[in-house]
């Protein structure tokens, strides 16, 4: 029942001393490193003397949302999980799917055990019997850092052996929706199941199933280290906390910058160095191609969860694109549903046609906008899940504010 692939991990390790570049190993913090500055300390004090409850509180007092980037409250979900009674499971969101997000990776290269740590505090905090995290298979580098460190944490004694069990995606963007996650966890094809139920109740082999992004556990072990203010001190703009941007596009240093959540698209073009010489800004990717893009002009919006609802999007899993005045808004909308008629699963009319439908109707010189709008209310209305829900978002987006172009 040991998923680890040890014949893989051995040919990256075998390629790195070759001197193969590309597979470079990251310089991480390993299990001695943390353990040194009282990793595991906070988990294995909970595991002792915890209560549960105690620390869904503080959890939920800190303020934490989902970041995979439906925001949905981090410690009401373990009391949905709780409510069910019976085995218990846990599956880490770690398919990373959504073009422009790279936080995930960026802290799993970095600190690994930080997110260990949280993940085994929410599976002590849902009684879980096992722990699946599900990893991109296209970040060979985290599978090795995970194989080796699961392994120091079970010769440690920190969990049972097959306690942690690792899957490899293999490259299907809807398999990072979490039912069609579950699905592929149970070996079957990735398809999107229907809501209610939630996974919360039915989730994998019809168990409760508490479902949580990387980075999402990484700020539990925060919390749980150093009280609720890890998150919840921060204030700006009227919003409280912080957000991880993965910022990419016309900006001078691309990279994870992690801001006060009511930061600008100003203030994280700022952070990340300022736009490239020659060119000005023009528009932005405020959360991956389903949030769409947004003119220069909306630049004084807080990019966090609620803020941009009032402007027909969402801020995601936080993946910002800068556009230039290079670049065609009318292009990227384009790109973004070419991606989406790809990796559409094709299970619903709406969205697999839909989408095949959008990117012949956007390929002409001027957009017939009535009949786009119509096949974006339907898709809209009538898609099983998030893809083809959010998928006319950059459509209407282009239509209300890049007008000029198509
Ligand atoms: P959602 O809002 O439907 O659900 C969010 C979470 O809350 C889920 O775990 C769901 O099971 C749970 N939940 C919601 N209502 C519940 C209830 N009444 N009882 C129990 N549990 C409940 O959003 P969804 O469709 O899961 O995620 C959409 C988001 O994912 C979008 O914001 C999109 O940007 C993001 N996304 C992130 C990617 C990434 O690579 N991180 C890739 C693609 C999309
Ligand atoms: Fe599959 Fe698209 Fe339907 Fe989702 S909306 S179930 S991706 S066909």
């Amino acid at each position: 029942h040991n998923h680890i692939d040890h014949a893989t991990v051995e040919k990256v390790q075998t390629a790195i001393a070759a001197g193969d570049t590309h597979a470079r190993i990251p310089d991480y913090e390993d299990f001695a490193a943390y353990q040194a500055e009282d990793g595991y300390a906070t988990l294995t004090k909970l595991r002792e003397t915890g209560d549960w409850e105690e620390m869904q509180e503080r959890v939920l007092a800190s303020g934490l949302r989902g970041l995979g980037g439906a925001g949905f409250p981090t410690g009401k979900k373990w009391g949905f999980v709780r409510a069910n009674e019976g085995t218990r499971y846990l599956a880490v969101n770690g398919d990373e799917g959504e073009p422009g997000t790279f936080k995930d990776r960026y802290y799993l290269e970095r600190r690994p055990h930080l997110f260990l740590e949280g993940m085994l505090i929410a599976a002590w905090a849902v009684e879980a019997e096992t722990c699946f995290i599900y990893l991109r298979d296209e970040y060979p580098a985290v599978r090795l850092i995970l194989t080796r460190e699961i392994a120091a944490l079970e010769a440690a004694g920190l969990v049972p052996e097959g306690y942690i069990d690792l899957r490899r995606g293999a490259g299907a963007y809807i398999c990072g929706e979490e039912s069609a996650m579950i699905e592929s966890i149970e070996g079957k094809r990735g398809l999107p199941r229907h809501r209610p139920p939630f996974v919360a109740q039915v989730g994998i082999f019809n168990r409760p199933t508490l479902v949580h992004n990387v980075e999402t556990l990484y700020w539990v072990a925060r919390i749980a280290r150093e009280g609720p203010e890890a998150m919840s001190s921060v204030e700006h703009n009227g919003r409280k906390g912080l957000r991880s941007y993965s910022v990419s596009g016309r900006v001078k240093t691309p990279g994870v910058y992690e801001l006060p959540a009511g930061s600008t698209i100003l203030d994280i073009i700022d952070a990340a160095g300022g736009m490239m010489d020659g060119h000005s800004f023009k528009a932005f990717q405020p959360g991956g191609p389903s949030s769409g893009l947004l003119p220069a002009s909306m630049s004084d919006v807080p990019l966090d969860f609620d803020t941009l609802q009032p402007l027909g999007t969402f801020i995601g899993s936080a993946a910002v694109v800068v556009l230039s005045d290079h670049d065609s808004a009318k292009d990227a909308a384009l790109n973004m549903l070419r991606f989406f008629e790809d990796e559409s699963c094709g299970q619903c009319t709406p969205c697999r046609t839909g989408c095949e439908k959008a990117v012949k109707l956007m390929q002409a010189d001027s957009w017939d906008q009535p009949l786009l709008e119509d096949l974006c209310q339907v898709m809209s209305d009538a898609s099983i899940c998030g893809l083809g829900q959010a998928a006319p978002n950059p459509i209407r987006l282009v239509m209300k504010h890049f007008g000029e172009e198509i």
